[in-house]
This record gives structure tokens, sequence and C-alpha cells, in this order.
């Protein structure tokens, strides 16, 4: 079966989606977009990540393509014509097409682009051996909490994470881990801390992240939410990133430095399946 994709107001097969050569995500990176888990045919955590997505516009000033419900149509409608049960969502707003110029074009309409991607879960060896996590400095600018599709400092990154034979590089600013290249940072200490970095200016604050918390919190974990440095990651009992493609995925090695005993820690485990067990049920909106 093809892939369908939504553009600017049709439904089109995937290799004939097309956006115009002057679309100001093309030429400025000019745009905001979001990556939503589905799990059972079911988008998880739905108004979450459209929340995020009208903060993203907002703090660029691009207008709101079309109301939330409508929105939601969309989404719905591409996991239906996809046939999509596991993968996931992936919606991007630009400023529109107009005459290549820095400033805001006045009549610009924000173009909208949605599209599905399937993706297997992986399986309980790959999960429990964890992923090998590089740290890289973080050269990127001072607004990390946008979604914006600007994400060349993150595509180096993680470029360099895959030549160095690892799955993720952590950006390090002043000593300080701020995030993956595509994901949250998580340790647990060695006190049995479970800690992530504050939400800022330097960091997305991700849906995944924002449930976690929620969940530490039901479960009665031990939580703080600060900056940690490289050398306390290298010492940390456990670590872990999240995202809504990798949920909660182990890190079993820091650069150099294997964490615990080289694999997934039996914290990152529980947390991993309390998180499994929310987007089943209470994550997922149809
Ligand atoms: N990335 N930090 C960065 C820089 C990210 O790009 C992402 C998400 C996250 C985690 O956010 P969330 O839990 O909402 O997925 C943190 C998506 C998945 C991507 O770019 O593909």
């Amino acid at each position: 079966m093809s892939r369908i994709a939504y553009v600017n107001g049709r439904y089109v097969p995937h290799n004939d989606a097309m956006v115009h050569v002057e679309d100001r995500g093309y030429q400025f990176a000019d745009g905001v977009y979001e990556v939503a888990a589905v799990i059972g045919g079911k988008l998880i955590d739905e108004d979450p990540h459209l929340d995020r997505l009208d903060r993203s516009l907002r703090e660029l000033r691009i207008a709101a393509p079309m109301a939330r419900p409508a929105l939601k149509v969309v989404m719905r409608e591409i996991v239906r014509r996809n046939r999509l049960k596991t993968g996931l969502v992936y919606l991007q707003v630009t400023r529109g097409v107009a005459r290549r110029d820095h400033p805001f074009p006045k009549n610009a309409t924000p173009a909208l682009v949605v599209t599905a991607k399937r993706l297997s879960m992986p399986g309980q060896k790959a999960v429990e051996d964890g992923v090998k996590i590089i740290t890289i400095p973080d050269i990127r600018w001072e607004r990390c909490d946008i979604k914006t599709v600007a994400l060349l400092p993150n595509v180096l990154g993680k470029q360099k994470a895959r030549e160095s034979g690892a799955f993720e590089a952590w950006q390090v600013r002043d000593g300080q881990v701020t995030e993956g290249t595509s994901t949250n940072a998580w340790i647990i200490t060695r006190d049995g801390e479970l800690v992530t970095r504050e939400a800022s200016n330097a960091i997305l604050n991700g849906i995944t992240r924002l449930t976690i918390l929620k969940l530490a919190k039901q479960e009665g974990l031990h939580f703080s939410e600060r900056s940690f440095s490289v050398e306390e990651a290298r010492l940390a009992r456990e670590a872990f990133i999240s995202s809504a493609t990798s949920f909660v995925t182990p890190v079993t090695q820091v650069d150099d430095q294997v964490i615990g005993n080289g694999k997934a820690g039996s914290f990152t485990l529980k947390l991993r399946e309390v998180y499994q067990n929310y987007m089943m049920s209470e994550g997922a909106t149809a």
C-alpha cells in the first residue's frame, strides 16, 4: 500500500507530496514541527503535542494553519489512510510561500504538511543492551525550547554520533548536559535519584519528558529537575534518553565510560514499562 501525505489541503501519494521552492521552510528554516507516536493506531499525547505546536507558532509569530479540531481530523485521517498501527505522525507548519526576502511576508498563508511513518518496536535484547552516547559541544541558538525545523546542529551532532558508533550525542554547555540531538537526557544517580534538566530555553521540553515526570510522581519515585555534568553522567548508576520515537531507551555507555554493568538498569526498565503501559491506555487518543 502506498503512503499518503497531507500537503496544504490535499491528501496525495507520498511520492507526489511537494512544496513550492519558495516555501520559507525550505529557504529559511522558517517553520516548526511536531512528532507524535502512534501505537495501536492511536496518537499518543495528542493534545500536549498540539499545545507545544501552538507555543512554537506563537513564539515565531506564525499563524495557526487551522483550528485544533480540524488539525486533529487531518492527523487521524493520515493515520487511517496509511493504516498506521505503530509509528509516528510528522506535522510541519512553515510561514508559507513568498518571494525570498528575510522579513515576514505580508500575505503568506502558513503551509501545513502531515506525513506518517511506520516504525517497529525494538526487541527486548536491543532494549537491554541499551545504546551508546557521545558528548559534543552544544552549538545551538538560545531558543532550543522552540521546536523549529532549523536542525542543522542536531543533524551534525547525530551524524557525529553515528560515525562514532553511537546512537545519540548529548550536547554540553558550560560542562552541563543540555539534551540529545533529538531526545531528552536522563540519569539515575548512585543515590537512586532520577534527574533530568529543568525546562528552559536551553532544551526542548519533551512531551515524553513531561509524561515520564508525571508518571514518576504517580509512582512515588524520587526525582529532580536540574542540570547535571558529563562527569555526573559518567558516574551515574543508570542513564536513558526519551522522545516520542525512542520512549524510554536505556543508555549503557557515555563516551568511553560504561554505565552500571553495561546493561539496562532496573530503574530504567521499570520506567520504560510504566511508560509503555501509559501509551497503551490513557496516553492514546483515537
Ligand atoms: N525529537 N529534544 C530534542 C532536541 C528533540 O528534537 C526531541 C524530539 C526531544 C524529545 O521531545 P518529545 O519527547 O516531545 O519527542 C528532545 C523528535 C522525536 C524528532 O525530531 O524526530
